[in-house]
């Protein structure tokens, strides 16, 4: 069985998944150990097991708000040869396009690019060398996606969002409490469809290092299909490029079991906040 796990640096994984690496390119390719290793606390990486055992490996990082960059992509020597590499590069692409990106660059080494071209990564014919090896930079153009994320960096104007969550937070739930005093400091996030705002939320680095979740929104007629799940991993992938290892947020309880369902753990007492019971939720990323 072929198991796909998308962690930060602050997973108990991440461990086993530097071993991993460290057996690839230092024990076999004979690279540095600091390989592939540059700002790993800010990159989202993927850990591939086989019937358990740590099979192959990958990291992603945003280059711009919609170019995002795959790194040190690998299968492990015993491994090869048995389909993994095809259904990591398809678990790349297709997790690279829940998170809004547009346009994915590879980073192949030479001898491999004629992999990659089959599982149709174009050709950019850019090359650099790395240690000993020279590696081409390949592409895949996922602009075909039927939303795309935008972000708002502290300070923009967030009146876009603001709308969508006087529609849901005001509207449909009686919230009277927007904006408030974490806006001016959050990233916030929109998910357009058609042109439309059709889904919010933000990141708010707070000054005692923690960083919170919060105004997670969607749309009436787009929720229960995927689509809150998708706006949490691009919310925690913000959070790890501004350096978070863990993210919390206050959950409604209503939506409690969105939130136990994805992953996190509560971590605090109920509390009244607007018209409504609240308990916050963390999880590690
Ligand atoms: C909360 C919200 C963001 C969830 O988004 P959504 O699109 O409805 O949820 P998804 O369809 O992505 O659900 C993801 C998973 O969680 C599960 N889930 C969703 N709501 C659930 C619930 N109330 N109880 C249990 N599981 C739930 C889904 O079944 C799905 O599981 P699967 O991936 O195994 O199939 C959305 O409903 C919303 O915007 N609600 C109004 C605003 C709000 O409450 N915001 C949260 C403020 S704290």
């Amino acid at each position: 069985m072929t198991e796909f796990f998308w962690l930060g640096s602050g997973s108990p994984l991440f461990e086993e998944l530097t071993q991993l690496r460290h057996a690839i390119f230092t024990t076999e390719f004979g690279l540095p150990k600091s390989f592939g290793s540059s700002d790993d606390r800010t990159c989202l990486h993927l850990l591939v097991k086989q019937d358990g055992q740590p099979a192959a490996c990958a990291r992603l990082a945003r280059g711009m708000d919609s170019v995002f960059m795959a790194t040190t992509v690998a299968v492990a020597a015993p491994f090869r040869g048995k389909g993994i590499g095809t259904t990591m590069v398809a678990e790349l692409v297709e997790k690279s396009r829940r998170l809004g990106c547009e346009h994915l660059r590879l980073t192949a080494e030479l001898g491999t690019t004629a992999f990659f071209k089959k599982k149709g990564l174009l050709s950019t014919g850019i090359e650099c060398d790395v240690a000993d090896y020279t590696v081409e930079i390949m592409v895949a153009y996922l602009d075909d996606n039927p939303y795309q994320i935008s972000w708002l960096q502290p300070g923009q104007d967030i009146s876009p969002a603001l709308e969508l969550r006087r529609q849901v937070f005001g509207k449909e739930f009686g919230y009277t409490n927007d904006p408030d005093e974490l806006d001016p400091i959050a990233h916030t996030m929109l998910m357009y469809q058609d042109g439309n705002v059709v889904a919010c939320g933000r990141v708010a680095p707070l000054p005692d290092g923690r960083y919170k979740l919060g105004k997670i929104a969607l749309s009436g007629s787009l929720r229960g299909g995927g689509m809150g799940r998708k706006l949490v991993e691009a919310l925690e992938f913000k959070a790890l490029e501004l350096g978070a290892q863990e993210v919390f947020l206050s959950a409604r309880h209503p939506a409690m079991d969105f939130y136990l369902h994805i992953g996190y753990t509560p971590c605090g007492q109920p509390f009244m906040s607007g018209p409504e019971l609240h308990t916050d939720v963390k999880k590690t990323l």
